[in-house]
């Protein structure tokens, strides 16, 4: 049977990294992987995992997805001329009071997750829709679906990708193409180190009131115990990509941490939204918030 030509992008680390490593690794052959990752100096660590056992199901490409020329050179790399499954992952988080954010920042998250994402399906989506057939999934994150607070241009960019994928979706039905949001919760990844994050000392920090600093202490705090407590495996995810690439009708939104589900559920059903609020608040700032007026 032809292989199936997958592009994943961010494949330097984490759940990127593990998923080529999987799709690389199957015992069929079913599927021949091109990893591409922003800085080639960094495919040691996948090249490790796979120890020059995948010489016919793995190719390791440059692209960055800032870079509409890297994505175009990266696309002139595959040799089958086409991409059946399309995995844009690459992403950066953003942590920090919002005031605390400078310009060239907030920028340079929206560029990776929102445009980079954009920017790749952009550059695929023509080719599936000529042959009517392909699967593009995107790694979602809870904070696409629920606000997370100093996380606001995170989850922007996130909402954004929602938007993106579920408005395609609607289209792509009539091409046969089917687009999957794994929607991730804490992942045990390089993303906490990866992280941009307002740091104590920062001068920018120091300018922010005093209850937005000591709020943003403890959110760190409780950030750092929901990791310790509830993170998955990079493995686990992969698990639910590919249950959603090998669905013969995959999904809108996959789930990967059914513990974070309830929250989620109950936020989309609470419509004004304050419920979600006053929830969220007590949940991280052991507070319900300041008293009604
Ligand atoms: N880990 C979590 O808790 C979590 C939760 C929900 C969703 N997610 C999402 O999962 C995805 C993967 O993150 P991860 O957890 O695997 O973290 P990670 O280990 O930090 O991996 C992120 C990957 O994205 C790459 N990347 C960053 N900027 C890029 C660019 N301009 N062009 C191409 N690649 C770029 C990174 O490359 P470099 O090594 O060059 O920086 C790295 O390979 C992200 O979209 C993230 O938002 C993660």
């Amino acid at each position: 049977m032809e292989q199936r030509v997958v592009l994943i992008t961010g494949c330097s680390s984490g759940i990127g990294l593990s998923l080529a490593v999987q799709m690389a690794s199957d015992p069929a052959k079913t599927y021949k992987v091109y990893a591409s990752m922003r800085n080639l100096a960094k495919k040691e660590r996948l090249l490790e995992y796979v120890k020059g056992f995948h010489k016919d199901t793995l190719d390791i490409i440059q692209m960055d997805v800032t870079d509409q020329q890297s994505i175009q050179d990266a696309k002139e790399k595959i040799t089958e001329n086409r991409v059946d499954i399309l995995v844009c992952n690459a992403g950066v988080g953003l942590m920090g009071p919002l005031e605390t954010l400078s310009q060239d920042t907030m920028r340079q998250i929206l560029d990776v997750n929102l445009l980079g994402t954009i920017r790749t399906i952009q550059t695929f989506l023509p080719g599936m829709k000529t042959r009517r057939r392909g699967h593009v999934l995107v790694t979602g994150s809870i904070g696409g679906l629920q606000g997370l607070p100093f996380n606001e241009l995170y989850c922007a960019s996130k909402f954004a990708v929602e938007g993106v994928c579920e408005s395609l979706a609607i289209l792509l039905q009539h091409f046969n193409i089917h687009v999957s949001l794994i929607e991730s919760g804490p992942v045990n990844t390089h993303f906490l180190s990866n992280l941009r994050q307002s740091e104590s000392g920062d001068a920018a920090l120091l300018q922010v009131d005093p209850l937005t600093r000591d709020l943003y202490d403890t959110y760190l705090q409780h950030c750092s115990s929901v990791f310790h407590s509830a993170a998955q495996d990079a493995q686990d995810i992969v698990q639910v990509f590919l249950e959603a690439i090998q669905s013969p009708s995959p999904s809108l939104r996959y789930y990967t941490n059914s513990a974070l589900l309830p929250l989620t559920s109950r936020k989309l059903a609470m419509h004004d939204g304050s419920q979600y609020i006053r929830a969220m608040s007590k949940l991280i700032f052991s507070s319900s918030g300041p008293e009604d007026p």
